[in-house]
């Protein structure tokens, strides 16, 4: 049986705006209570009029998921409120290009702590909750297509969301090992979606510095933000999204890419994967082939003659095709 029944019970972080709003409001259209928290309280307050309006029970909470307090105080209220939690989604993260070397230490902290400690605390304060209950549960991690695939500019983005990522297989499999047989688990690693993620400065911690044109001094970190806000206007919207991850919760599945799933896509991630498991290096031919690359903006684009021929031909193709597609 799945956990999304009507009032049971939702958990959503980072549920002021973006994806986090959509998942709440996906829960409440199909009969769910719902608990949303973010460190934006007014934003906050206006989710839970809209859902409250929608006819949703909703318990609404500040909670910054980079403190396991927080998370703890969470779960607690959660159970105060409603005696019962099913569904955590563990949405709450932040996207801030940066260079491997450039990334400040401070930046670092930040992002390892929102996207992936995060979801630790998640784990440790509702999972040994779910398995008392002993009825149908289910822990939704929003990681991301940067959870399988590396991309210039992405030195926090993508390590963090390879954590979230292989944290939640951890869970899965340790509940599996464990003989839990009330929970659930489904991973998101979702394209581009039509939220405010390309505005890091509106959650970040005051003492960073993030300002946009600071990072933007860095062309490849200025071309890689501004391609990925372009493709904003045109990405899935969040109750798309929200649709799909329910979906694949009721159907009990563990990994899901939405609008990452392209062809183009699908070869870029396998060439990675498959040079991991492997010991080919993938990334000259996707690299040749990227209009990411471009800290020198004007270089022409192609694999250096050779490199296509070294196994990673398909990616080389696919970053073509994915290029293509974004424009
Ligand atoms: N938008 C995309 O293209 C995309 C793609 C793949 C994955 N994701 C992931 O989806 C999740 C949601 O992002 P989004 O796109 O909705 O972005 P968003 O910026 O619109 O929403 C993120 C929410 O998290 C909140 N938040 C930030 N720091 C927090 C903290 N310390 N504690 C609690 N809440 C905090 C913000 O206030 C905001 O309401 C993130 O984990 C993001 O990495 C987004």
């Amino acid at each position: 049986m799945s956990a999304i029944q009507k009032g049971a019970v939702a958990i959503v972080t980072g549920a002021a705006g973006g994806i986090g709003l959509g998942l709440a409001t996906e829960a409440v259209r199909r009969g769910m209570r719902v608990v949303i928290s973010d460190i934006r309280e007014d934003k906050l307050r206006q989710a839970q009029e809209s859902l409250t309006a929608m006819g949703g029970e909703v318990l609404a909470m500040r909670a910054d998921v980079t403190s396991e307090a927080d998370v703890e105080n969470l779960a607690k209220a959660a159970v105060d409120r409603f005696g019962q939690v099913n569904m955590l989604f563990n949405n709450a993260g932040a996207f801030v290009g940066g260079l491997a070397w450039e990334t400040s230490a401070a930046q670092m902290d930040w992002i390892v702590e929102l996207n992936f400690k995060s979801v630790a605390h998640g784990i440790r304060a509702f999972v040994p909750r779910m398995i008392a209950q002993g009825d149908p549960c289910h822990v939704v991690t929003i990681a991301s297509g940067a959870g399988i695939a590396v991309y210039p500019g992405y030195a926090t983005y993508s390590p963090t969301k390879h954590a979230a990522l292989a944290l939640t297989e951890a869970l899965y499999i340790d509940l599996v090992a464990e003989k839990v047989g009330n929970i659930g688990v489904t991973i998101a690693m979702p394209g581009m979606i039509r939220t405010e993620i390309m505005e890091p400065e509106k959650a970040s911690p005051s003492a960073l510095d993030l300002d946009r044109e600071a990072r933007h001094e860095n062309a490849t970190v200025k071309r890689v933000e501004q391609l990925m806000t372009g493709n904003l206007e045109k990405a899935m919207p969040p109750e798309e999204l929200a649709r799909i991850v329910f979906d694949a919760a009721e159907a009990g599945e563990l990994y899901i890419l939405p609008n990452h799933d392209s062809d183009a896509m699908k070869a870029r991630c396998q060439a990675i994967g498959t040079g991991r498991a492997t010991g080919v290096n993938p990334y000259p031919a996707i690299m040749g082939q990227s209009r990411l690359s471009g800290a020198k903006e004007d270089a022409p684009i192609g694999a250096p003659p050779g490199q296509l021929d070294k196994g990673a031909g398909s990616a080389a193709k696919a970053t073509e095709q994915m290029e293509q597609a974004q424009q």
